[in-house]
């Protein structure tokens, strides 16, 4: 049933309604792209999510809470190609740190906090990494409902941790790691009257296909290779898998891309499942650097594969180093990211080196945060860390003289034209 990139895709009558678990979608209707115009003066104009209102659930627009996200850019950059050793011109980056709270979150939270205030939630809570936590914060305190996080102590960005406090939301730091925390807060929602807002609540998820759904309008619906993207608790790959099934059934693209889900290596449990050709599933402990997938358990594991098998998609793992090192040239380009969201690039990199994906393929990989995200990850790798990174980028201190300064930008042009004599 799994199409290869570039064939076209069946995806057979009985998968008309829910292909991939959440809410059904009537897809017993053919859409065209004149489905999702950016009236001016209009919510669709404003948010990159609600443009795409005839793929989501129906919600009172009174009833909305947005903060104007999505509508992310789409960069095409050929440093990043050849870095990751495709053809020029074939890696493009949706980069999702540009939403309002700096990561993908927003498009799902707008959603969720959406159903939350239009069902009268009294407090929504999630568990995070992070970006979870600082996305709630923020839509919770804009519709003015309590929002509670939890959060695995020590174990989060101090950026994150900030945005989240700052935004007023109550932190409640866990002694454990996020699997502890979303159990933990799986078990209370069953009592309390709580509103759960992590990604298994199929709202959030709802808000996530429209990365995909801009992507392919920013692409005049033209279907790419592959969608890269990292994996942690799999609520995205769970998104994307709906967002091209169901675009695909209401006749907006021809075929399926390739996606592809990278995980870290030290919280890989999904790489491992794929790797058992699906058939065996255990959690791990995990420990990576990219501490936003820091994640054993991923809770959507059974409806991102889904996701993989319906697009002859593949999982892979990357190391903490492949991740840094992919990030410092998605920083140096001018782009920027936290290191999470460089997984996209470091996973085609080592996929292309494999002989998996073909250097002609057309991939876009998804960043998910931005840069501010992790400074302290940014100042390890090019400050403090023995031996210096290759692309390490080391603050120069002077004294306050005119002397020092003039003798640095001497210098620094000498270095310019050694190296281009090289
Ligand atoms: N990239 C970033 C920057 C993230 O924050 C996350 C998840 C992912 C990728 C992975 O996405 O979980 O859908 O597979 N962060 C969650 C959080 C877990 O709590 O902020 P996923």
């Amino acid at each position: 049933m799994a199409a290869r990139a570039g064939e076209a895709t069946d995806l057979g009558n009985n998968e008309r309604h829910q292909v991939i678990g959440g809410i059904a979608i009537d897809l017993d209707r053919t859409l065209t792209p004149e489905a999702f115009p950016r009236t001016p003066g209009t919510l669709a104009e404003r948010s990159g999510v609600w443009r795409f209102a005839p793929l989501l659930p129906a919600i009172p627009e009174d009833k909305i809470v947005s903060r104007w996200e999505g509508n992310t850019p789409l960069y095409w950059d050929d440093r990043l190609s050849a870095y990751a050793g495709l053809t020029g011109g074939r890696f493009g980056v949706k980069h999702e740190g540009h939403n309002p709270t700096g990561s993908f979150k927003d498009r799902g939270m707008t959603v969720a906090v959406s159903h939350a205030n239009a069902t009268g939630a009294s407090v929504i809570a999630c568990a995070s990494t992070g970006n979870t936590s600082a996305s709630l914060a923020s839509y919770a305190a804009t519709a003015g409902i309590p929002a509670i996080v939890l959060i695995p102590e020590g174990k989060i960005s101090v950026g994150k941790l900030a945005q989240t406090i700052a935004y007023g939301a109550t932190v409640v730091q866990v002694d454990g790691d996020f699997d502890v925390a979303l159990k933990l807060l799986r078990e209370l929602v069953e009592t309390e009257n709580v509103y759960l807002a992590n990604s298994v609540n199929p709202y959030r998820p709802e808000g996530q296909k429209t990365i995909v759904l801009e992507l392919l309008a920013q692409l005049d619906w033209q279907v790419p290779d592959i969608i890269a993207l990292p994996g942690g608790n799999l609520g995205n790959t769970t998104a994307f898998g709906k967002a091209l099934t169901e675009a695909f059934q209401v006749g907006l693209i021809p075929r399926l891309p390739q996606v592809i889900t990278v995980q870290a290596e030290g919280a890989a449990p999904f790489y491992r499942y794929f790797q058992s050709g699906f058939d065996h599933y255990e959690p791990v402990q995990a420990e990576t650097i990219a501490t936003a997938i820091k994640i054993g358990n991923p809770a959507s594991v059974e409806r991102a594969r889904e996701t993989i098998q319906i697009t002859n998609g593949i999982v892979t793992a990357v190391s903490d180093a492949e991740i840094m090192d992919a990030k410092a040239q998605i920083d140096r380009a001018g782009i920027g990211c936290e290191p999470a969201s460089a997984a996209s690039l470091a996973g085609i990199r080592k996929l292309v080196a494999a002989g998996e994906v073909s250097p002609d393929a057309t991939v876009v990989g998804v960043v998910t945060g931005n840069v501010l995200k992790d400074t302290d990850a940014v100042a390890r790798y090019h400050i403090t860390d023995e031996p210096r990174h290759p692309l390490a980028n080391r603050p120069i201190s002077v004294p306050a003289t005119l002397d020092a300064l003039k003798r640095v930008i001497h210098e620094r042009k000498e270095e310019r034209e050694k190296r281009k004599e090289e």
